[in-house]
């Protein structure tokens, strides 16, 4: 089941509303220009997981786009309301909405919570990497490109996955048109370098104008405590190929090994993958 949760001031706790049914005006510009922001998360037995990394996340695309949305704990309750709602125990997807809204009427903000769709986890991954067409100092160059910012206009994500899928392969990495390693259209990328016993864990620079990810910064913390040295970029493809094991990461598929990059097989690492998997598992 969906539920879908308001955020509006006559309803402090949110307001239900029927996800199955028409809600939003055409003329709101979320829909008319993509001009919004969202969160995506997972919740586990009801309770979501890096709720405060994602809620930092939006505060921080909201500023970025010069956006006016409802304050954290507004969104804390509308989230509990959606998740006191559902009636699905498993493990569930939680999103977050704000668009700018009618023109001048304020922002439109909204709570959706749907189960965890079904087959998208513990596959290995085949990848293309594909050029994103900007280099990877344009995030500082050109903040109204908003490349660190979870926009809703994720067009040019969703076309680079049906283009990779076109191609049979399962996921993209993109690359700056400097040729340094960024993300995947939904998902962070990480590489595992083991050197004299010592393990590296390993992500491109925030700076390359790549969106912070809050899978992999939970998992960096925890890594760390485990022993693991911490690296940031940049990277270049070579990297990937020289690697002891590539993973992209995000807050719903989790943990997705990467066993080829444009058909060339990388090196995969059933260890690792276990020892990461259970990093990320044990963060909350
Ligand atoms: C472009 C991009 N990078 C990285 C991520 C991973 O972020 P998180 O780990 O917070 O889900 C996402 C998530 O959807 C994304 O869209």
């Amino acid at each position: 089941m969906t539920v879908l949760v308001f955020l509006d001031p006559d309803y402090p706790d949110g307001r239900i509303a029927d996800a199955s049914q028409p809600q939003l005006k055409v003329t709101d510009t979320g829909v008319t220009r993509g001009d919004g922001i969202f969160e995506t998360m997972l919740a586990v037995s009801g309770t979501p997981r890096k709720l405060r990394a994602h809620l930092a996340r939006l505060a921080t695309s909201a500023e970025a786009m010069e956006l006016d949305v409802p304050a954290s704990d507004v969104w804390e309750r509308a989230i509990s309301t959606a998740l006191t709602v559902t009636d699905d125990d498993g493990d569930l997807v939680v999103k977050l909405v704000a668009t700018r809204g009618e023109e001048g009427a304020g922002a439109t903000a909204w709570v959706l919570v749907s189960p965890v769709p079904g087959g998208l986890r513990g596959r290995r991954l085949a990848v293309l990497l594909l050029d994103r067409g900007y280099d990877s100092t344009v995030g500082q160059r050109a903040p109204w490109l908003l490349m660190g910012a979870k926009t809703l206009s994720y067009a040019v994500n969703m076309a680079a996955l049906r283009h990779a899928r076109s191609h049979g392969a399962d996921d993209v990495i993109f690359t700056s048109s400097d040729g340094k390693v960024l993300e995947g259209p939904t998902s962070t990328v990480l590489i595992a370098r083991v050197r004299d016993g010592v393990k590296h864990l390993i992500t491109p620079q925030l700076e390359s104008g790549i969106l912070p990810g809050t899978s992999q910064g939970a998992l960096f913390t925890a890594a760390r405590s485990a022993g693991w040295e911490l690296g940031y970029g940049p990277l270049v493809p070579a990297d990937l190929f020289a690697s002891d094991g590539v993973w992209l990461i995000s807050s719903v598929r989790l943990l997705a090994e990467v066993e080829s990059i444009d058909g060339k097989p990388v090196t995969v690492s059933p260890e690792l993958t276990a020892e990461l998997g259970a990093l990320v598992d044990s963060v909350s």
